[in-house]
């Protein structure tokens, strides 16, 4: 397996504003992240494994040593966009632009990707308050070959050749520093277009898998809630997992 090198991840990235750490190893690239002082606009930590990689709501994120990516950005965001649906959005533009052609990896809310019904990749984006400012950090991880997985879980190995690994972090990592500095005009609409689930009946299951809700999914709105057509009305649902009819 070809090793991640510093020239390549970083090509035509401006270093002079970016922190990095390209590690072998590592608990978890957000615990790693958490832990350093943000002292230039970016730092950036990719692992080629992780020991304890988180996933959303707690969960473990399988992390082994198989040439996936496993990456973490920390910054502060300017933009009121909403960052979580953003992040998806900027990493399915980026596989289209690296492979060039249409891959058209799906959106699922709030920021699953899924390449044949499949996930194949996860976003973790925690937050920390310092001083006024609000720093985040994000973390993305896709799945290239996994030696043991779950049914739901998806791999893109078959496209490795159309979309390396280290230019497809060069581009996610330039769309997230242009989208930092510039922001995303269309963001919704971008999104919406991206997404496999619009139309379509979902189940809702949040607090703590308590609650249950069932409705068709409207799209989003500029908070990237969720609008979801109920039997009681229209609803906007901020957090939660969303379990889709027919998609893994
Ligand atoms: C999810 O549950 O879908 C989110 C998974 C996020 C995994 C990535 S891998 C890099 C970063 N470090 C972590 O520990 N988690 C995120």
């Amino acid at each position: 397996m070809h090793k991640l090198t510093q020239k390549e991840v970083f090509k035509g990235l401006n270093l002079e504003n970016i922190d990095f750490y390209l590690l072998d190893t590592v608990d978890s690239t957000n615990t790693f992240a958490k832990k350093k002082s943000l002292h230039k606009d970016y730092l950036v930590v990719i692992s080629e494994e992780q020991t304890a990689g988180r996933g959303r709501q707690g969960k473990e994120w399988y992390s082994p040593n198989s040439g996936n990516i496993y990456m973490t950005i920390k910054f502060k965001d300017k933009n009121n966009a909403p960052l979580s649906l953003i992040i998806g959005l900027l990493i399915s533009e980026a596989m289209d632009s690296v492979s060039g052609q249409k891959l058209n990896a799906g959106l699922k809310w709030p920021n699953d990707l899924l390449i044949d019904n499949k996930k194949i990749c996860g976003i973790l984006i925690e937050s920390e308050v310092n001083k006024d400012d609000v720093e985040y950090i994000v973390g993305i991880g896709i799945n290239y070959s996994l030696p043991k997985k779950e049914s739901w879980w998806g791999e893109i190995s078959e496209l490795a050749d159309i979309l390396p690994r280290a230019k497809l972090i060069n581009r996610i990592l330039k769309g997230v520093i242009t989208y930092s500095e510039n922001g995303y005009m269309d963001w919704k609409s971008a999104w919406e277009k991206r997404c496999v689930h619009i139309g379509t009946e979902l189940k809702v299951i949040s607090n703590n898998q308590q609650d249950e809700e069932t409705g068709i999914f409207n799209g989003i709105n500029e908070e990237g809630k969720m609008i979801l057509q109920t039997s009681n009305g229209l609803k906007s649902i901020s957090s939660g997992e969303c379990s889709i009819k027919g998609v893994y």
